[in-house]
C-alpha cells in the first residue's frame, strides 16, 4: 500500500475528545522539541482503542499495534523513514521493532491548515536515495523546507507520491518504510498536534 488519505473517518467531537483526553496525560519526555504522550492502543480498555479500533479495522481489517504516540511538535521533522528496521539510506532512519505484516504508519491530524503538510516520496528505506533523484526538480518550494537546508538539494529531486495537507477527520496512511518530510509549520509560530501509530 502506498500513501492514502481516508476522509471523514473521525467527527469533530472525536477530535475534541482526543485533545481533551491527552491534555491531562503527562509528557513522556522521549524527544527534544516534542511533547510525547503514551498512546495505549494495545490496551482494549484504553480510550484510544475504544475510539479508534473499529474505525481502523474498517479500513485495514485485522491489524497489530506496534507503537505510537500523541505528539505536540514545535519543530518540523526533516526527511526520514519510520522503518521498523535500520537501513543504510540516510542517518535519520529510525529503528523500531522487527515484526512486519501490514507495516504501515497511520497519521491522525488534530490540527489542520495549509501550513501543516506531509510530503511522501516514492522512496523506501531499503533504497539508496542517491539513485532516486530525478533530473528535474519536483514541485516543493524551498521556503517550506528551511529546516531541511542540508537535505534540500536531494529533497528537491526526489519523486513525490503525495503532498498531504492536514485536515481534521482524516487518517493518512503510508508504508512505514517510505520516506516523508514535514513542511515547516514552525515559521508561522504554530504547534503541530497529532496521533501517530504504527501497525506491524
Ligand atoms: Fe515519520
Amino acid at each position: 500500500m502506498s500513501s492514502r488519505i481516508f476522509q471523514n473517518v473521525l467527527q469533530p467531537e472525536d477530535i475534541s475528545a482526543i485533545l481533551e483526553f491527552y491534555q491531562h496525560k503527562p509528557d513522556a519526555k522521549t524527544e527534544s522539541y516534542v511533547i510525547n504522550k503514551n498512546f495505549e492502543y494495545h490496551i482494549p480498555e484504553d480510550f484510544s482503542y475504544q475510539l479508534l479500533h473499529g474505525k481502523i479495522e474498517k479500513i485495514l481489517g485485522p491489524h497489530e499495534f506496534d507503537t505510537g504516540a500523541y505528539k505536540e511538535c514545535i519543530k518540523p521533522y526533516p526527511l526520514h523513514s519510520d522503518s521498523p528496521e535500520t537501513h543504510s539510506g540516510i542517518e535519520s532512519v529510525m529503528s523500531f521493532g522487527t515484526k512486519k505484516n501490514l507495516n504501515l504508519a497511520i497519521l491522525i491530524p488534530l490540527v489542520e491548515g495549509d501550513e501543516f503538510c506531509t510530503v511522501v516520496f516514492d522512496c523506501y528505506s531499503t533504497q539508496d536515495l542517491k539513485n532516486k533523484q530525478q533530473p528535474t526538480p519536483n514541485q516543493l518550494k524551498q521556503q517550506d523546507f528551511g529546516h531541511c537546508a542540508n537535505q534540500w538539494p536531494m529533497l528537491n529531486r526526489l519523486p513525490i507520491v503525495d503532498v498531504y495537507h492536514w485536515r481534521v477527520g482524516d487518517m493518512f496512511i503510508w508504508d512505514r518504510q517510505q520516506y516523508h518530510v514535514s513542511a515547516d509549520f514552525a515559521r508561522y509560530g504554530l504547534v503541530k498536534k497529532f496521533l501517530i501509530m504504527f501497525v506491524a
